[in-house]
């Protein structure tokens, strides 16, 4: 695919004094191998050069074909995608310093944004359109720095709050020895308002990480502060894990998880309003269930949901008349017919063990259903409609406690870092890129307790709406904020 140009917007060249103090900031030593990963008109490459590092020991990659006389300090690779290529690189980094481009990856030409949504977050989750092209750079970038190795950066200052970068502060404890945060009150470049901030990250996976946020009045103060970079004392990123594993609780032992009812002809038994229509079989021989992952929507299904599906044609009935209905009008006409007109295979195993047949057992009581196969990862639905239930291609899951408040915070509970861990690790992968959960591992999953007395149905509302428009982070951060 020809890779289309880079957006004018995205091409603010950094000053030279700025470039210079990070540079220096940074320092060479004698082997260090160097990357500037967006090099654009190359005041970082000047700046490296300056610093008595020869061009062997530079490597530079920009989209823009648009030579400058800076290419001469470094091995420059122009008309590159420096996402893919850091993808495809064997290189590896000591010092990786630059400007990366501001840009949402929704307004990327298409050539560009598959890459960038793709590029993979700490949690090994895409990062999906919603984030920032600053963001999968810092991402790539981890991945060709060295074990030990530096890195800095010039970042808009939502970088020190956006949604997106909460994952990589996150996992800040766990990948740098060190993290220094420099902020100016005033924009550094000319005709850029945003604020900025220059971040400057040592020791790569070499943790306990120590962090420390400067904020300046002037770009001069930030500067002299920049030369002071690696000297300061800073405050320890917090432990988060071994904390939180304290107060957890598997979700076996708070809820059952089972398969939903497994009709055994689901061709005879799963319908939509039209067939029962045409069938004139009364509503009460049926139950309304769910079943297919897509029928879990939202945070919970109400019998608005489920009416949405039945006049969306979906197959939310399950024929399953009590003994009376059945001896009864158009219920027993449908009970009666062969195979051949429509009717039930009664030789089918799990129809054939069953008294009587046309009763399809189903799991109680339905407090939430749960896709056992998805991409995104497991997660509740909340039943909040009567004698709702589903069929086996989804969970059924039976709460413990009565209290449907607490239902909402498991079900948020589920999107902690630590359950995600887990989960991640629990997935069974197929070829077309599903995964799948075994009920059992699923009850294995250990929960973090939450706060008692927050709003979780909406709390839980928010986190599934952002999660199910790609924005795992928040639901994660959501939940994450509210452990004990
Ligand atoms: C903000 S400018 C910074 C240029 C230079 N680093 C500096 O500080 O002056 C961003 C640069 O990113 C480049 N760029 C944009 N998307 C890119 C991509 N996917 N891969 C490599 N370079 C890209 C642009 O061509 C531009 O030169």
């Amino acid at each position: 695919m020809r890779l289309a140009k880079p957006p004018t917007s995205c091409k603010v060249p950094t000053p030279r004094d700025l470039a210079r103090a990070i540079v220096n900031a940074l320092g060479d030593d004698s082997r260090a191998m160097w990357l500037e990963p967006s090099h654009g008109s190359g005041v970082f490459l000047r700046a490296i050069s300056e610093l008595g590092v020869p061009k062997s020991r530079i490597i530079a990659v920009d989209l823009d074909r648009t030579c400058s006389p800076s290419d001469r300090f470094a091995q420059t690779f122009r008309g590159l995608d420096f996402l893919r290529w850091a993808e495809k690189t064997n290189l590896r980094f000591d010092r990786i310093v630059g400007n990366p481009p501001f840009l949402s990856i929704k307004s990327l030409p298409i050539s560009l944004r598959q890459k960038a949504e793709n590029v993979l977050d700490i949690n090994e989750q895409p990062i999906g359109r919603g984030a920032n092209v600053w963001y999968a750079f810092v991402l790539a970038s981890l991945r060709v720095l060295k074990k030990g190795g530096s890195l800095a950066f010039v970042l808009p200052s939502a970088s020190e709050f956006a949604n997106y970068s909460v994952a990589i502060r996150d996992a800040i404890g766990e990948t740098f020895g060190s993290v220094e945060l420099f902020r100016c009150a005033r924009p550094l470049f000319e005709d850029v308002q945003e604020g900025t901030v220059v971040a400057v990250a040592r020791g790569y996976q070499k943790p306990p990480c120590l962090v420390r946020k400067r904020r300046f009045k002037t770009k001069e103060s930030l500067l002299v502060g920049l030369s002071t970079s690696g000297k300061l004392n800073g405050h320890k990123c917090r432990a988060r894990t071994p904390q939180a594993l304290g107060s957890t609780t598997t979700l076996g032992s708070i809820a059952k998880i089972r398969l939903g009812g497994v009709t055994g002809d689901a061709g005879y038994f799963l319908m939509n309003e039209r067939r029962r229509q045409e069938l004139a079989l009364p509503e009460e021989a049926l139950t309304p269930i769910v079943s297919k992952a897509k029928h879990l929507r939202s945070h919970s299904i109400d019998r608005q949901v489920w009416a949405d599906l039945k006049a969306a044609g979906e197959r939310i009935w399950l024929f399953s008349p009590s003994p009376e209905l059945a001896k009864a009008g158009k219920t027993k006409e449908y009970v009666a017919l062969t195979p051949e007109a429509g009717g039930c295979n009664k030789e089918a195993y799990k129809v054939s063990i069953r008294a009587p047949w046309y009763c399809t057992p189903l799991p109680s009581p339905a407090d939430a259903f749960l896709s056992g196969m998805s991409q995104g990862g497991p997660w509740l639905c909340i039943n909040e409609m009567r004698k709702l239930n589903a069929t086996n291609t989804l969970y059924v899951v039976s709460f413990e406690t009565r209290t449907r408040e607490l239902w909402y915070m498991w079900a948020l509970a589920m999107f902690s870092s630590i359950a995600q861990k887990q989960i991640r690790r629990i997935g069974r992968r197929y070829a077309d890129g599903l995964v799948k959960y075994e009920p059992g591992q699923l009850g294995e999953v250990r929960l973090p307790r939450l706060r008692v007395d927050e709003d979780y149905r909406s709390l839980y509302a928010r986190a599934i709406r952002a999660f199910t428009t790609g924005d795992a982070r928040t639901a994660r951060e959501l939940a994450d904020s509210l452990q004990l």
